[in-house]
C-alpha cells in the first residue's frame, strides 16, 4: 500500500456560476450522470490512493457528507472531512490537510478538475520521485483562464497565473503531487491581489528550489467552473460514458 495521501479540495462559492451556486455546492452539480465531486475522488482511488480528504466549506459543506457518508461507493471505509473558514484560496483550503498528512506526500486535486483518463502513470512516477513536487501540464487552446508554465532544456522555466499573454500554451492542470514541505512553504505565502493564497506560489516556490518536476498529461482535461466549461465537460463526460456503454 502506498504512502500517499490523497486531497480533495471542494471549498469556494462558485461565484462564477451564480445562480448555480446559490442553493448548493459548485461540487455537487452535476457532471453527466453524477455530481461533480464523485470524479475527482474516482481519479484519485484509481490512481492506488484510499486515504483521502475532502476540503470543503461554505455553507452547504454538510451536505457532502450526506452524499458520500464513508465513502463505500468508492470500495473506501472512511472519508475524511475538514472545513474551510472564509475563502483564503486553494492554498489556503490546502493547509487545513496538514494534520491529516502527518509527515505523508500527498496528492492533491482541484474539486472541479475532470480528467478523461487515469493519471496513475504520473503518481507512479511521483513515488519513486525523491522529493519535491510535480505538476501535470496539458497543451490547450485558452491557457490564459488557468496556470501557465513555460518549459526550457525539458525544465519548468516559470508559472504565471492567468497571463494576459501566454509564452505557453501549456496550462497547470489541478492535479498536484507535493511532499510534506508544502505546509512550510504555505507558511511563507502572502495573499494575491485576488485576496488568495494561490496555488501558484506554492509551485513556484518548489521551482525556486529546483524541486519542481512536471508530466504532460494525454487525454482531454476541463474545469468546470465556469458555464462553458461545464457545459463543456459534460459533453465530454456524455460522449465517453455513452462510448463505454455501446
Ligand atoms: C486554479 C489555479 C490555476 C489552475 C486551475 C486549474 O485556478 O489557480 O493555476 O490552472 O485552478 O483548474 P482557479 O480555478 O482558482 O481560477
Amino acid at each position: 500500500m502506498s504512502d500517499l495521501k490523497g486531497v480533495v479540495l471542494a471549498g469556494g462559492l462558485g461565484t462564477r456560476l451564480w445562480p448555480l451556486t446559490k442553493i448548493t455546492n459548485k461540487h455537487l452539480l452535476p457532471i453527466y450522470d453524477k455530481p461533480m465531486i464523485y470524479y475527482p475522488i474516482q481519479l484519485l482511488v484509481d490512481a492506488g490512493i484510499k486515504d483521502i480528504l475532502i476540503v470543503t466549506g461554505g455553507p452547504h459543506a454538510g451536505e457532502f457528507l450526506r452524499l458520500l457518508g464513508n465513502g463505500n461507493k468508492f470500495g473506501l471505509k472512511h472519508i475524511n472531512y475538514a472545513y474551510q473558514e472564509g475563502e483564503g484560496g486553494i492554498a489556503d483550503a490546502l493547509r487545513l490537510a496538514e494534520h491529516f498528512a502527518h509527515g505523508h506526500r500527498l496528492a492533491v486535486v482541484l474539486g472541479d478538475n475532470i480528467f478523461e483518463n487515469n493519471i496513475k502513470k504520473h503518481v507512479d512516477i511521483f513515488r519513486k520521485q525523491k522529493k519535491g513536487a510535480r505538476v501535470l501540464l496539458k497543451p490547450i487552446d485558452d491557457p490564459q483562464r488557468f496556470g501557465v508554465a513555460t518549459i526550457k532544456n525539458n525544465k519548468i522555466e516559470s508559472i504565471i497565473e492567468k497571463p494576459k499573454k501566454p509564452k505557453s500554451n501549456l496550462a497547470v492542470t489541478g492535479f498536484y503531487l507535493y511532499d510534506a514541505e508544502v505546509f512550510n512553504i504555505i507558511r511563507t505565502l502572502k495573499p494575491s491581489h485576488r485576496g488568495e493564497l494561490e496555488i501558484t506560489d506554492v509551485n513556484n516556490a518548489y521551482l525556486k528550489r529546483k524541486q519542481l518536476e512536471y508530466g504532460v498529461l494525454d487525454g482531454w482535461w476541463s474545469d468546470s467552473g465556469t458555464f462553458d466549461s461545464l457545459l463543456r465537460v459534460n459533453q465530454l463526460v456524455a460522449k465517453k460514458t455513452q462510448n463505454k456503454v455501446s
